[in-house]
């Protein structure tokens, strides 16, 4: 995927549909699916329920805004006919968000409890994780200076997660993502008028294939690689063919610190594949496989770590259809 013109994406973030359609059209197809998970967000945060408890599974009000400000009407009429062929893809993508909302969480947890068992001193990004026991972590391991933590959001589109995550003081969260992606973002989301709720929000400009560029980015945003960081690959490994896969993943384990962890949603699967061509849909992705194939690749670029299969997450929420995540971590 060729990230697009700088600023080419800025074009009208207003309501009206002359700007919402220059808007999409100034995207690359890649770009775009950005756009179609955040439909399929939007519309899960109104309907998708925690079995557990009956109460929603998250809320995303930066997604509806989204959805207002940059997809044609035709297209997400379209996006919503799709849903009605009998493919549940609001199921889909609600258990997607609020599982990884909830693994992020843990391994926040986890990774602040690393950095404050090593010590750490204060820095760009001290944390105390996403979820209380990474608070109990930094009190008892840090005193009043927090170990550092960090979140890597890589293909961030419009993830708003630093924005509606209730997080702890001083996590840092860098969003990486093509420029006109990262702009977008910027007019749209401030448009809406919230703040993030994480203390630094950096964003990283880059094609994610170049490791060396977004080894530059990351260092040139104050990311540091001997502090624990949380990668999130949510919908992004698919779009990289499998050497590309391999690299951004060994380029991640470079620059992890130990306790670091990643959250990874697998690739489609040729199936999925299938499915799609049947429906006449055209997917851009570059690598189709099952999740173990993805965690051997994994594995060989250093990370341990295990699959939340798709049937496991399927059973769990009583949706139809999900995807596989690979939850990562170096030691
Ligand atoms: C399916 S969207 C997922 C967005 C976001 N992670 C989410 O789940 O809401 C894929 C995102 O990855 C980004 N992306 C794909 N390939 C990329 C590349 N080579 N360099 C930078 N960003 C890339 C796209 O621009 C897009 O924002």
């Amino acid at each position: 995927m060729a990230p697009g013109a700088a600023g080419a994406a800025d074009a009208g973030a207003g309501s009206d549909a002359d700007a919402v359609r220059a808007t999409w059209e100034a995207l690359t197809d890649v770009e775009r699916t950005a756009l179609a998970v955040v439909f399929w967000r939007a519309r899960a945060a109104e309907t998708v329920t925690d079995p557990a408890t009956g109460a929603p599974l998250f809320s995303d009000p930066l997604a509806a805004a989204a959805v207002a400000r940059c997809i044609p009407a035709e297209a997400a009429a379209g996006m919503e006919a799709r849903n009605k062929a009998g493919v549940d893809r609001i199921g889909w993508m609600g258990v997607r968000t609020g599982e990884i909302d909830r693994r992020v969480a843990e391994a926040a947890a986890e990774a602040a409890a690393v950095g404050a068992g090593a010590g750490a001193g204060a820095g760009a990004a001290g944390a105390a994780g996403a979820a209380e026991a990474a608070s109990t972590a930094v009190a008892a391991g840090a005193g009043a200076e927090a170990p550092p933590l960090q979140v890597a959001i890589l293909g961030a589109g419009l993830d708003a997660r630093a924005w509606r995550l209730a997080w702890p003081a001083r996590v840092a969260v860098f969003e990486a993502d093509t420029a006109p992606m990262l702009a977008l973002k910027r007019r749209v989301f401030a448009g809406f008028g919230l703040h993030p709720s994480v203390a630094a929000r950096r964003e990283v400009a880059c094609d994610l294939r170049d490791t060396a560029a977004l080894a530059s980015g990351l260092a040139a945003a104050g990311h540091r690689p001997e502090a624990p960081t949380v990668w999130l690959l949510e919908g992004l490994i698919g779009y990289l063919t499998r050497a590309e896969a391999l690299g951004l993943l060994q380029a991640l384990w470079r620059a992890s610190a130990p306790g670091s962890r990643a959250v990874v949603t697998a690739p489609p699967s040729e199936g999925d594949r299938r499915e799609a061509e049947a429906e006449g849909l055209e997917l851009h992705h570059s690598t189709f496989e099952e999740a173990p194939e993805t965690m051997e690749r994994a594995r060989a670029a250093g990370w341990e770590g295990r699959i939340v299969s798709r049937d496991e997450l399927a059973a769990r929420y009583g949706v139809a259809r999900a995807q596989a995540l690979l939850l990562l971590r170096k030691q």
